[in-house]
């Protein structure tokens, strides 16, 4: 009965309602718009105050640094020379002056000239242009690792052998345009090279992204039936220092380059492949061995240690966070942690500075000692194949001592070519050295057998080599084909072939 006025009010209402709701409607939209306005001038704040358009092949580092001075201003700072550590740093070290044995061990190739500790990034060219170990015919494929100016190189021949060079991505055109890399002569390639590593050969300046820009890395995996493109970020910051730091060889008439990691990254491993290919850097100038010369394995004996075991990466070490003025980035100033502990190590280890240095330089001594006792083996081993040589053995006779003088050499020269004397995994670099001794004695009882055949049982008459010129002095004999006399006098009692 009395619901007559109700519904006489509820035909007003409506109409009030309206208002209300046309009233929040025009509110929510007037604050979009004030939101959208606001978000829209601070993306163009940061584009206009951060980021100025950085060409996709840049390889000057110095063009990055208005986006990113940080990064750039440390960086740089991998000129610096000063600083040495008990094993590393960046001031200078000839290791042949070192260790002469090196010399021996070397004879007949280039590194027994000319063998000094790396630097910093910001050498890198620089040190390619002044080594000894270059020759007039040496290939484009030894800029590789030198500098950011190589992937831009590789890209832009890349874009002269794909068919539709706009639809090419990155590693489509680099991966085109490496052969043709390789294929040039060293000194040919030099006005296009003006930079040492930098800012293009790790990151994509369009994203900042990390990624590899060295065909034989993509390739190294492509041939194990997997994409680089499907790893972690963590293990990218590993990956990036793989692209240089890794053992290499240049394959075919192109000199094309290839990690020899078909089989795997152990020594073990590489040595099958470069046995399956027969392949020998050089032929030992003083015991006709066909060596191979193992280059900075860094990325794959770190593989083999607790820090990759516990996904620790290249970067965590070499590249900690820093921070300045309230902010914090990554330093670009890649060197031996144990040069800045506190923000490297020190983040995950509770030790003191000073503890964690000794315990760095303990592991170090005792891998330098196993160094040491394979390198002195192995220089006498390859004296002793070279007096059975002397003695009248043949190249026949000679085939297993030189066997095993190169695989224990490759053992030897795999910890040795390796930065940071083993710590990247101290377990494995024993392993291996006690492999290299053993195998390099076995070499010295073959060689013994064979002089002990022809009637010399009295030690060999090694030539006294522990000063890198007298090593060299020595070595230049062997290369002139005046060796000294190596054998001992005959015993007249043996029974002689
Ligand atoms: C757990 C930390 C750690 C990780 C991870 C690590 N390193 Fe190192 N690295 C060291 C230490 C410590 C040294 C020894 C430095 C010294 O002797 O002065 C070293 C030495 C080096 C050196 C020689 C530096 C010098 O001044 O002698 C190079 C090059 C290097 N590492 C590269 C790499 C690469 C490439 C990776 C990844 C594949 C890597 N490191 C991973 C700690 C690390
Ligand atoms: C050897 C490889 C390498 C080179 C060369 C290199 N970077 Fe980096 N950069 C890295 C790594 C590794 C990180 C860490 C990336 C991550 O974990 O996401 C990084 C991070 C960065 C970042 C992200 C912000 C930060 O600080 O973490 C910027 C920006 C950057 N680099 C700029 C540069 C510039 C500019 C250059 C040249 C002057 C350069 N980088 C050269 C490896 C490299
Ligand atoms: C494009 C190749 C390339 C890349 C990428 C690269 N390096 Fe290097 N690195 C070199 C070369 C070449 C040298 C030696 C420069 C010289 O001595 O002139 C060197 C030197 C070094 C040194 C100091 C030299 C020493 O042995 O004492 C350290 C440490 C180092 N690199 C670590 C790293 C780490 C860590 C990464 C990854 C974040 C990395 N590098 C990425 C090529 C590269
Ligand atoms: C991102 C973290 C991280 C950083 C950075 C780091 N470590 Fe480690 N370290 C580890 C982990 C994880 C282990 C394994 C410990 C375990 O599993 O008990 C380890 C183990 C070790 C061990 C023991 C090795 C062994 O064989 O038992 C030593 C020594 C060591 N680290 C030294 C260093 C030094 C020196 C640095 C700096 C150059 C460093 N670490 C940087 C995480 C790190």
């Amino acid at each position: 009965m009395n619901d007559k006025p109700a519904s006489a009010e509820r035909r007003h209402r409506p109409w009030v309602g309206w208002v209300v709701f046309a009233s929040i409607m025009v509110a929510v939209f007037l604050l979009g718009l004030l939101f959208a306005s606001i978000m829209e001038r601070r993306h163009e704040a940061r584009l206009e105050h951060v980021l100025h358009p950085i060409d996709p092949l840049e390889s000057d580092p110095s063009k990055w640094r208005v986006n990113y001075p940080r990064q750039y201003d440390s960086f740089r700072r991998t000129q610096r020379t000063d600083g040495e550590t008990k094993y590393g740093g960046p001031a200078f070290r000839d290791y042949l002056e070192e260790t002469p044995e090196n010399v021996i061990l070397f004879a007949g190739m280039a590194f027994s000239r000319d063998y000094n500790q790396a630097r910093g990034h910001a050498w890198s060219r620089h040190d390619t242009l002044e080594t000894d170990r270059l020759a007039e015919d040496s290939p484009g494929t030894c800029w590789t690792c030198k500098s950011a100016d190589v992937p831009r190189v590789m890209a832009e021949l890349g874009a002269e052998h794909v068919d539709d060079p706009d639809a090419a991505d990155f590693h489509d055109l680099i991966k085109a345009g490496a052969p043709h890399f390789y294929g040039k002569n060293f000194h040919d390639l030099k006005p296009e090279i003006n930079h040492p590593i930098g800012c293009l050969d790790c990151h994509d300046p369009e994203t900042m992204a990390l990624r590899i820009t060295r065909p034989a890395l993509i390739e190294a995996f492509e041939q194990r039936g997997q994409d680089i493109r499907d790893v972690s970020h963590q293990e990218m910051r590993s990956l990036v220092c793989a692209q240089c730091h890794v053992e290499y060889y240049f394959r075919g008439e192109n000199d094309h380059l290839v990690f020899p990691w078909d089989e795997g990254t152990s020594v073990e491993a590489m040595e099958q492949q470069f046995d399956r290919y027969g392949f020998a850097d050089f032929t030992h100038g003083i015991s006709g061995a066909p060596m191979i010369k193992i280059q900075h394995p860094d990325y794959e004996l770190y593989k083999r240690g607790i820090h990759a075991y516990r996904d620790v990466s290249c970067a965590d070490c070499h590249m900690p966070y820093r921070t300045e003025g309230g902010v914090k980035f990554t330093d670009h100033h890649i060197q031996s942690p144990l040069l800045n502990i506190e923000n490297s190590c020190a983040v995950c280890h509770r030790w003191s500075e000073q503890e964690i240095r000794l315990r760095v330089e303990s592991i170090q001594d005792n891998i330098k000692e196993g160094r040491d006792r394979a390198e002195r083996v192995l220089a006498r081993a390859h004296f002793d194949a070279a007096a059975a040589k002397q003695a009248g053995a043949d190249d026949q006779e000679l085939e297993e001592v030189r066997a095993l003088l190169r695989a224990a050499q490759v053992r030897w020269d795999y910890v040795a070519a390796a930065k940071g004397m083993g710590f990247h995994a101290p377990q494995e670099a024993q392993r291996i050295l006690t492999a290299a001794v053993e195998l390099a004695q076995e070499a010295r009882v073959e060689a013994g057998r064979i002089l002990a055949r022809r009637g010399y049982i009295d030690p060999v008459l090694y030539p006294d080599f522990d000063t890198k010129e007298k090593a060299q002095a020595v070595v230049q004999r062997f290369v002139d084909g005046d060796p000294p006399n190596l054998l001992p006098p005959r015993q007249a009692a043996a029974d002689t072939e």
